[in-house]
């Protein structure tokens, strides 16, 4: 599909995207002040709608917004542009609008920007990935996912300019998540993810691996560890809702679990990939 094929949703209205205009003055624009969620759809099902709609209410209460449109209203926006049945992505964000001067303050009456569009999922690397680890130069809000993500940018950059995928974000000691993923370790037969709180976004797709361990009787453990547990680690995934569980082979320029994705990894994408097809399969729910 070209660019120019494809239809947006932008404020009531679908139109091809190259026609979907926002004003200068939109605080998104002006000082990122907006909401966003990604939600990937397979076999035209979104995955875990409901939690995606969710932390995006929880996203725009923590900014002081409602979310513009009720669950339906998602829904039938959501069904306009998703297209086939091949595996997509709709992304979704919410600014506070359009304010008639640039002003921080929030202005009393404004708004929203509703923006969605619907695009397919890039190839996912099954064979593993390289990381990096970076101090974490975030603020003290990541469990909000907003649209300001200039400093993921720098801290995914840094990654891609050394070679690797994916930057692992370190704290105070302790191992956060990615620049746009969560982190998961295999250690002593566990699964271990630091806790959900201010310092992670609460990824679906990490509760979604979390429960399909649990459903395969494999422990996990929501607790903190530091880098030298990382990298005495058996295993290292991160995980996203587009590329899903990739298992971290290097770090650091040293190779995790031999240089391969581990066998927990392997048993792991092999129940992630059977979520999906369920999904593929099941009656579809859309109108
Ligand atoms: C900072 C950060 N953490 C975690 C995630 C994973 O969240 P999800 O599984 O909901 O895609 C993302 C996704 O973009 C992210 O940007």
């Amino acid at each position: 599909m070209s660019s120019q094929d494809l239809q947006v949703y932008l404020n009531g209205r679908f139109v091809p995207v190259d026609e979907a205009k926002v004003s200068v003055l939109d605080r998104g624009f002006l000082f990122g002040d907006g909401i966003y969620e990604v939600i990937p759809v397979y076999g035209g099902q979104p995955l875990r709608l409901d939690e995606h709609l969710r932390r995006l209410d929880q996203s725009l209460a923590a900014i002081k917004m409602k979310s513009p449109l009720g669950d339906k209203e998602w829904s039938a926006i959501f069904d306009r542009l998703i297209s086939g049945t091949a595996d997509q992505q709709i992304y979704l964000q919410v600014t506070r609008g359009a304010a008639n001067k640039r002003d921080h303050s929030i202005p009393a009456e404004i708004t929203p920007t509703v923006f969605v569009m619907c695009t397919p999922i890039a190839p996912i690397p099954l064979d593993g990935i390289k990381a990096i680890t970076v101090s974490d130069i975030r603020w003290d809000r990541c469990n909000i996912k907003a649209i300001t993500l200039l400093a993921n940018i720098l801290l995914r950059q840094e990654a891609v300019d050394q070679g690797a995928a994916e930057a692992i974000l370190v704290r105070d000691g302790q191992v956060l998540e990615g620049a746009a993923s969560n982190i998961m370790i295999v250690s002593g037969g566990k699964i271990i993810t630091p806790p959900k709180g201010d310092t992670i976004l609460p990824g679906i797709t990490r509760d979604l691996v979390l429960d399909l361990a649990k459903n395969l009787g494999i422990p996990t453990e929501e607790r903190h560890f530091d880098i030298a547990e990382l990298k005495n680690a058996d295993e290292i995934w991160v995980t996203s809702s587009t590329r899903e569980i990739l298992s971290v082979i290097e770090l650091d320029g040293k190779f995790i679990s031999g240089g391969i994705p581990g066998k927990t990894w392997k048993t792991l994408q092999s129940a992630y990939q059977d979520y999906k097809r369920a999904l593929r399969e099941a009656p579809s729910t859309r109108t």
